[in-house]
């Protein structure tokens, strides 16, 4: 099968992914800013990844747009989201019903890969909102014991990435 791993990435996790998906594949990955220039009709199967922003997968609708043509052509679809929170983490279920309906679901399979966080590598904008975000958190009076766990949790830069995770997506290649 020939495969193809499009990735967007800002502070490297879903890079990360990108690159353990596509050595355990044997296929290879790409910026999502080179996309434009690939012929997706080359592949059997084309894996999308990119990461998570308040409850959504950035550039997901670029991939979106085009799922129902490639589907039809007969192409294998997979999407990984790369997240900072745990996969345990029941807001992550929740999010990925919201993203993907039924009807998606039909035409591409669905993975959550948790990331991280990585304050040193993030741009102008994401800091100032996790500033705005991790605020809220902390001025809440009635902050369940998973907020208050989260709140902690992405005050400080962590990585919670695991190859085992990509190694489940690359065996959806072979
Ligand atoms: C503004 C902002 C919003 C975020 N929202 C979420 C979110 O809703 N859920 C989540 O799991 N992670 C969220 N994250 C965390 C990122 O998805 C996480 O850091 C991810 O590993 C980044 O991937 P990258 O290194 O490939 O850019 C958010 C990060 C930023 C900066």
């Amino acid at each position: 099968m020939k495969s193809i791993v499009i990735y967007n990435s800002q502070t490297g996790f879903t890079k990360k992914y990108a690159e353990w998906i596509a050595e355990a594949a044997a296929c290879e990955c790409v910026e999502f800013k080179q996309a434009a220039k690939l012929n997706l009709a080359d592949y059997d199967a084309i894996v999308f990844g990119s990461w998570c922003m308040a409850g959504n997968i950035v550039k997901l609708a670029w991939f979106k747009k085009q799922m129902p043509a490639l589907a039809a052509a007969g192409k294998k679809l997979i999407v990984y989201a790369v997240g900072g929170s745990p996969k345990e983490n029941p807001d992550v279920a929740v999010a990925m019903r919201r993203v993907f309906t039924d009807e998606d679901r039909k035409i591409v399979k669905v993975f959550y890969c948790p990331g991280g966080f990585n304050y040193e590598k993030m741009n102008g904008a994401s800091k100032l909102m996790m500033k705005m975000f991790t605020k809220v958190l902390a001025s809440k009076k009635d902050a369940t014991e998973d907020e208050k766990k989260m709140a902690e949790m992405i005050s400080h830069s962590y990585d919670i990435s695991d190859k085992k995770y990509a190694d489940a997506i690359a065996a959806e290649l072979k």
